[in-house]
């Protein structure tokens, strides 16, 4: 464990972001508090370190580890505003936050349900009247690319989204759906906390994060599995000519945690590789890998969102003295190595 470091909060700790995070932390030897109600992310009992330790402290609160992890199964507005029973244990005063917790579903429940992704602007605004009364040394919070306005991301020509093309006070523009609109008033919420509390909060905006441990629900894993198979011809949503930044989970952590180092008054940061790929091409990388030749298939009656969204990584790489190190290729062969295990298994 590092000596005298506060424990860190991890909201949303069980999803794809957050596992990654916690692994990452404790390897670091960092003590955790988790709050995750589970409703899309995985029980820390199938992947947790030392998920063998349970000892169960109050209906819903495990200790693992000695007490290196607590984990809250529960809904994390019911923890900011003080409403979970703790047991024995009480609230210590924490280092980092990292407030990943967010209903988000891909792209059919943004699209589709928008209501229910309205609940992380509770979410959000909770989290951050929390932090100002409970002053942790930092908080991270985990905004979204969807936060940018979306006539910047048409089929009239590509534009690499700058941090500049959000300006509080000045051109704010129609962020994605609720889902963005959630993530502009959770960094609003983090510059607030920053300007008239005195917190160190920092945003960062993931374009397409992705890795071998994500749900099928997301487009990259999802392709990964179908050519595993070798599905002829091999499907993409919409025309397939719709872009994303693909930046793997692994320099998403990486770049979080500095972030979180050296930005402090709320604003946020682009995490992208800074190269626009369209879906065919994702689509053709995977069966390039798999060794087949496939043709590609366009499903015309799939949501697929806005048609080009990529990053401008300049500020990222001034800031952070640093870029994603893990190429398409590289990360494309790792998810699709995983995606031959699972077609091996059955799925
Ligand atoms: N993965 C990406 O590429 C990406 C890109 C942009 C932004 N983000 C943001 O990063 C964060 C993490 O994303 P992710 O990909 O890990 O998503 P995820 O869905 O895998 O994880 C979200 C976690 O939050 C939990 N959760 C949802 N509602 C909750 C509630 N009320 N109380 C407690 N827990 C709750 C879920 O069970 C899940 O474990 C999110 O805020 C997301 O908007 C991710």
């Amino acid at each position: 464990m590092i000596k005298n470091a506060k424990p860190v909060l991890i909201t949303g700790g069980c999803g794809f972001v957050g596992r990654h995070m916690t692994r990452r932390l404790l390897q670091a030897g960092y003590s955790l508090w988790i709050v995750d109600d589970c409703s899309t992310g995985q029980h820390p009992g199938n992947w947790l370190p030392g998920a063998d330790t349970r000892k169960d402290v109050a209906p819903g609160v495990i200790e693992y580890d000695g007490g290196k992890v607590v984990f809250i199964l529960g809904d994390a507005r019911d923890f900011f505003t003080g409403r979970v029973d703790l047991g024995e244990l009480e609230e210590p005063a924490f280092g980092d936050v990292f407030h990943f917790a967010a209903v988000i579903g891909g792209r059919s429940t943004i699209d589709g349900n928008p209501m229910a992704v309205a609940i992380d602007l509770a979410l959000d605004a909770l989290c951050f009247n929390w932090a100002v009364r409970a002053r942790p040394e930092r908080l991270l919070y985990a905004s979204s690319s969807a936060a940018y306005p979306v006539d910047l991301q048409g089929d009239g020509g590509a534009v690499a989204l700058k941090e500049s093309d959000i300006q509080f006070g000045g051109r704010l523009g129609q962020p994605d759906m609720t889902y963005g609109w959630s993530k502009l008033t959770g960094e609003y919420l983090a510059r607030i906390a920053h300007d008239h509390y005195g917190l160190h909060t920092a945003c960062v905006r993931p374009f397409s994060g992705y890795g071998e441990e994500q749900d099928l629900s997301y487009p990259v894993p999802s392709i990964a599995l179908r050519a595993a198979k070798r599905e002829a011809p091999l499907t993409v949503w919409g025309s397939g000519l719709q872009g994303r930044d693909f930046v793997h989970i692994d320099d998403c952590i990486e770049a979080m945690l500095r972030v979180l180092a050296r930005v402090e008054d709320g604003s946020g940061v682009n995490i992208g590789s800074g190269t626009l790929t369209n879906f065919r091409e994702v689509a053709r990388t995977f069966a390039d890998l798999e060794g087949y030749e496939p043709e590609i298939k366009p499903l015309a009656d799939k949501p697929v969102g806005v048609h080009s969204r990529y990053a401008d990584i300049s500020h990222m790489t001034e800031i952070l003295q640093w870029q994603p190190a893990i190429s398409i290729e590289e990360g494309f062969g790792r998810v699709l190595k995983v995606a031959r295990e699972r077609n091996a298994q059955g799925l």
